[in-house]
């Protein structure tokens, strides 16, 4: 397994280029099985869950292929309908492909997600959205199996104890594009990347209006075309260069990044004491280092992100006074807190809740991720602390992020793989 070494670091400098988002692309992927056509996506950024995404639509009989920087999906006549436990366990987000197979082939057989490491993941936002358009479901083996003669279009309300869900609204916004008549998700979530599904699925001949809202509307078609389609940029990751360059200090420009996507993150680092400014296509941010704690609760777009949570924290370890982070989204989200308090970070967990308090330095530790963000957050750290960190668990890391060290090595940070054969 490979590790990252990283030193101290910053100010940082220049600019960098943000790869297209992961969280969108992947139900874009699930998506193309609506058509019987080729689509083409470009801007998929190469990550681990990427390769576990076109896996599941190969082992569905899809054929695809990366042609310079794009994706082409073209899923086969013989179309399977099972997507396996081996697949399913690595990425929860392969449940996507439920939606799809079950408005095209009217049956789906998807292995139940099991228990994820950022907390409870259920899946009945989805079983519900695709029983109220008429599908069957039952369990099997650990598997659920979803069928449909047909699928109806109804309104359906789509909210949890955690509000609405980023991927049982694609889930049910794709079956629904195939249905009779009409479908109301309300509320429906708004994050980007479900009006960039939604935008996706509109290309391929799709009837979808209120994308980006709390109230999708969806028209059936009786079919849909393969479609061409950007993704849009990766906030996520943009987000957390922007967190490096506040805390590391510098001047630096992301490019791509999208300020309309990212308005409660500059907030957040405006009130820290950074200065963000949107200038032809990219976000520049300036930073001495010295800032100040700030509080942050997670939430649904457009509130503060729960995938730059853990980040944010690691920021804070260092930043002046006291600063309170609430989980909203996932509760349990903070397997990077252990992790920073062996470099010295002073972190109190309360149920939901961190208190951090701004410590005068890190220093610098072998520690280990356990997932994606978390791993983002001990780069950082790992950065700021004094002396040499050595990160495991960077598979976590390569799940969802592309070239992270390489583009923080483009700005001056010192982080270098050793890879272990
Ligand atoms: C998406 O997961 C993202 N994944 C997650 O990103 C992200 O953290 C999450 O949205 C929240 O923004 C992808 O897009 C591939 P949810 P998703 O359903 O859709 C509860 C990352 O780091 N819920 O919106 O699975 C759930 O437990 C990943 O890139 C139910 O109760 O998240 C949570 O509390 C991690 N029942 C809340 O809703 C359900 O059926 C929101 O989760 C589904 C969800």
């Amino acid at each position: 397994m490979d590790t990252l070494v990283l030193e101290r670091s910053g100010p940082l400098a220049g600019r960098v280029q943000v790869s297209g988002a992961k969280n969108a692309a992947l139900p874009i992927m699930a998506a193309c099985l609506l058509s019987e056509e080729e689509s083409v996506i470009e801007g998929v950024p190469r990550v681990t869950d990427v390769s576990t995404m076109a896996e599941i639509l190969r082992g569905l009989g899809a054929t695809v292929a990366w042609q310079d920087g794009r994706v082409g999906i073209r899923p086969g006549h013989e179309t399977g309908w099972t997507a396996p436990y081996e697949l399913v366990s690595q990425m929860r987000a392969s449940v996507c492909v439920l939606g799809p197979l079950l408005a095209k082939h009217g049956r789906a057989r998807v292995s139940m997600p099991g228990g994820c490491i950022i907390g409870p993941r259920p899946i009945d936002l989805h079983l519900k959205g695709l029983q109220a358009l008429g599908a069957v479901i039952a369990m099997d083996h650990g598997d659920i199996i979803a069928q449909a003669e047909r699928l109806t279009g109804t309104t359906i309300h789509l909210a949890g104890a955690f509000g609405s869900s980023v991927l049982a609204t694609g889930n049910v916004m794709m079956a629904a594009t195939l249905a009779d008549g009409t479908t109301v998700i309300e509320p429906a979530a708004c994050e980007p990347e479900v009006a960039d599904l939604a935008d996706f699925l509109i290309a391929m001949g799709g009837r979808i209006s209120g994308h980006g809202t709390p109230r999708i509307t969806i028209e059936g078609v009786l079919r849909l075309h393969g479609a061409r389609h950007r993704i849009i940029p990766d906030r996520i990751e943009a987000g957390t260069l922007m967190i490096a360059a506040a805390m590391l200090g510098g001047d630096v420009a992301i490019d791509g990044a999208a300020a309309e996507h990212l308005g409660a993150v500059i907030d957040t680092l405006t009130q820290a004491g950074a200065a963000v400014e949107a200038l032809n296509g990219a976000l520049r941010v300036r930073s001495d280092r010295n800032l100040k704690g700030v509080d942050i609760t997670t939430l649904p777009f457009p509130g503060f992100p729960t995938d730059l949570q853990a980040q944010m924290t690691a920021m804070m370890t260092l930043s002046r006074g006291v600063s309170l982070v609430t989980e909203k989204i996932y509760p349990e989200r903070f397997m990077h807190v252990p992790e920073l308090r062996r470099m010295g970070a002073s972190i109190t967990r309360e149920g939901p809740s961190a208190i951090v308090k701004g410590v005068e330095g890190l220093s610098g530790a072998p520690v280990k991720a356990t997932d994606l963000r978390g791993s983002a957050a001990l780069v950082l750290a790992g950065l700021a602390a004094e002396n040499h960190t050595v990160l495991q668990g960077v598979e976590h890391l390569d799940r969802g992020y592309e070239h992270l060290e390489a583009k923080l090595a483009q700005m001056g940070a010192v982080i270098r793989r050793e890879r272990t054969i």
